[in-house]
């Protein structure tokens, strides 16, 4: 929790040159990518799969942040290992034997993560705080680019930092949703290392500068 860390979400690029796009990121020097997978039933919205997340892993060597929007995700862990997934995060409300889906994710010796819709309470990560990687607090709810940040999520920011320092734990916090530059000096004092950015990033006239920008917002 120095330095803030920006993942553009290429949920939001052009994707007749996803290619050309990223090398815009990586032009800022971005250390993660993420790559957010909708399957029409988790989430109202479909997005890509492994293929288009196995062509952005091979355009960057940035780390590959996989956000699982889906149902039943143990059954699609190991296509997006083989797509170059370096961290995989799953939905809490997708997952009836989480424990064991973030052990499945683990076996692939990649990072795992676990995300809560806004209107999950954030006490049902206490049993696996100590297992995870990282922790996605939802500030929109998931299925589209674009939507305005909920404003309880600063609040859920804050109690989520305490839990983890109560329970020493060593967890990223990850926000995804309606990041912008207005909020993001909000967003990472309010305790967020990871801040997910798609509209933001790929929207805007220029992409390392936007990226640069957001980062410096983030740090001061
Ligand atoms: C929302 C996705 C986000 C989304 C963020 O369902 O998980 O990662 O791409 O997009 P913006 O930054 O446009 O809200
Ligand atoms: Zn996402």
């Amino acid at each position: 929790s120095n330095q803030p860390i920006l993942a553009p979400s290429i949920l939001a690029a052009d994707y007749t040159r996803l290619g050309a796009e990223i090398a815009k990121c990586d032009q800022a020097d971005i250390k993660w990518l993420h790559c957010d997978i909708m399957d029409g039933h988790f989430v109202p919205n479909i997005s890509y799969g492994p293929a288009v997340v196995a062509a952005a892993s091979r355009s960057t060597s940035a780390f590959i942040d996989v956000h699982l929007m889906i149902e039943n995700p143990d059954d699609y862990i190991q296509a997006f290992v083989d797509a170059g997934a370096d961290q995989i995060t799953v939905h809490q409300e997708a997952c009836p034997h989480l424990h064991r889906t973030i052990q499945t994710i683990h076996s692939h010796d990649i990072s795992a993560g676990v995300a809560i819709n806004p209107a999950t309470s954030l006490h049902v990560l206490e049993p696996v705080l100590n297992d995870i990687e990282l922790a996605l607090v939802m500030s929109v709810n998931p299925g589209f680019g674009g939507q305005s940040f909920i404003n309880t999520t600063y609040n859920r920011l804050q109690h989520l930092r305490d839990m983890r320092e109560q329970y020493n734990a060593n967890f990223y916090i990850e926000v995804d949703g309606g990041v912008n530059p207005d909020n993001i000096q909000k967003v990472t004092h309010a305790g967020a290392d990871v801040l997910v950015a798609g509209s933001a990033v790929f929207k805007a006239p220029n992409i390392p500068k936007r990226i640069n920008e957001l980062r410096k917002r983030a740090q001061s």
